[in-house]
């Protein structure tokens, strides 16, 4: 089926699309019908306008809408042309408080050359090599996590495994106290929570939202201030002692830095590791392929993981120059939002996309971003966690199968609040 596209002018968008995938209802589907959805406008509206995200957080009356990228390739083009698409102007696509964003989202959303400094600040203890040095921490932390479960035979799965390992590594890096992971890891799922009715327990979004940002922030105030005192080898020493331009960062940038990393750090693994687990469930001769020679294929085999999952649903960039997507006029101003999840499932790249294979090769997925300025800092981490988590829990308990999973309301993150896990216990 082919439609024909209405061209947009400088002064004149097209009707909001009649896929609309702006309301609360299309976010309230499963992934599985929303995938229906993205894939019709794949192919047949490629870029759709669509009316800003309703019920939004805080609303604006004067937004016009946003331009929708569902292919592969038009999320490809918009991450890497950072001089056409910014960050500057916000990245998320539900419109929410400004003191929100100015307390979360640090360099995610900033652009050369204050993004590249502060980036580059923290890049170093997250490149392939620094990984590799602490590959043997993860290895050991996903153990000693397993070992926790392994004897049990059920269990929920997220808060027994899922997210201990990455709460567990973010808080080596930074130096955080036992005591305070917890508090750090509640916090940072509530960051991204201000649509699941469950966690907002009938209290507005953004005070939720404030809140938990208030908490990240009195943590990192907290270290900042015991390491100023002490430094030591972890990340949160580094960000202390380190200057941009011979002037050293004020501890709300820092506050903001590490709620950003919080979240980015220990929600996006948690969420792939409990989506791998229900794949595996599905596609039960995918577990049986890769226990075969774990080793030689679970490299490729988590690209598998993060393209299936797609826990990072959304993100958005504002055009500065006018230009040209899929048919469309983009002009300066112009909001336009990337739905990873769609690019993953664009049959022009991917063979039978709705299949969990974890031999595809290639897998240019966009599970980690589209590229560019912004691609994920953290990936080589999060592939060691996956790689490390998988291995233990593929040999130790083997005939897992998971179920009933209990799904975050959100248009950002794809998560899983809950999910029942039942095994042969090992003995
Ligand atoms: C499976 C796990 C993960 C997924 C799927 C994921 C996904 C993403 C995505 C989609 C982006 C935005 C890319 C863009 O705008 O082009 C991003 C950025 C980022 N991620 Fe991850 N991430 C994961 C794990 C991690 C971890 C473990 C960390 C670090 C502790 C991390 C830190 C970051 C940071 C700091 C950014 C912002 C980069 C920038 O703006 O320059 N992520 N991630």
């Amino acid at each position: 089926m082919t439609v024909e596209l209405i061209p947009a002018t400088a002064d004149h968008k097209p009707d909001h699309d009649e896929i609309d995938i702006s309301s609360k209802a299309f976010w309230a589907l499963t992934s599985e019908e929303r995938d229906k959805n993205f894939a019709l406008l794949r192919e047949i509206r490629p870029v759709s306008w669509q009316r800003p995200v309703e019920d939004a957080v805080t609303p604006d009356p004067d937004d016009p809408g946003y331009w929708a990228l569902v292919k592969h390739s038009d999320i490809v083009r918009v991450s890497k042309d950072n001089d056409t698409f910014i960050s500057g102007q916000g990245v998320l696509f539900d419109l929410l408080p400004d003191i929100f964003l100015q307390m979360s989202q640090s360099f995610l959303a900033m652009d050369a050359p204050q993004h590249d400094n502060l980036r580059k600040l923290v890049s170093s203890a997250f490149t392939p090599k620094q990984i590799k040095r602490i590959d043997d921490k993860i290895k050991a932390a996903a153990k000693e996590i397993v070992d926790d479960i392994a004897g049990k035979g059920s269990v929920e799965f997220v808060a027994e495994c899922a997210e201990r390992l990455p709460v567990r590594m973010f808080g080596d890096i930074f130096g955080i106290p036992e005591a305070l992971r917890s508090t750090v890891a509640k916090a940072a799922a509530d960051v991204v929570a201000w649509a699941d009715p469950e966690i907002l327990a009938g209290r507005p979004a953004d005070e939720v939202q404030v809140e938990a940002c208030v908490t990240l922030h009195d943590v990192a105030e907290e270290l900042i201030a015991d390491r100023r005192k002490n430094p030591g080898e972890d990340l949160m020493s580094s960000l202390v002692e380190a200057e941009i331009d011979g002037q050293k960062l004020e501890d709300f940038e820092i506050g903001a830095f590490f709620v950003l990393m919080a979240v980015a750090g220990t929600d996006t693994t948690k969420h792939t590791a409990s989506h791998t687990m229900m794949a595996f469930t599905e596609f039960p001769a995918q577990k049986d392929w890769l226990r075969e020679d774990f080793d030689g294929r679970i490299n490729g085999a988590i690209d598998e993981f993060i393209r299936y999952a797609s826990p990072v649903m959304t993100f958005r960039r504002t055009a500065v120059r006018e230009t040209e997507l899929g048919g469309r006029r983009i002009i300066p101003g112009d909001k336009v939002v990337m739905f990873y999840p769609s690019g993953n499932r664009d049959s022009e790249v991917f063979t039978e996309p709705e299949k969990f294979d974890l031999s595809r090769s290639p897998n240019p997925h966009v599970g980690f971003g589209g590229g560019g300025l912004h691609f994920c800092l953290g990936n080589q981490l999060a592939k060691s966690m996956l790689r490390a988590l998988f291995g233990e829990l593929l040999t130790r308990i083997p005939d897992f199968r998971a179920s009933d999973p209990e799904y975050l309301g959100s248009n950002f993150m794809r998560g899983v609040k809950r999910m029942n896990l039942q095994f042969t216990p090992e003995r």
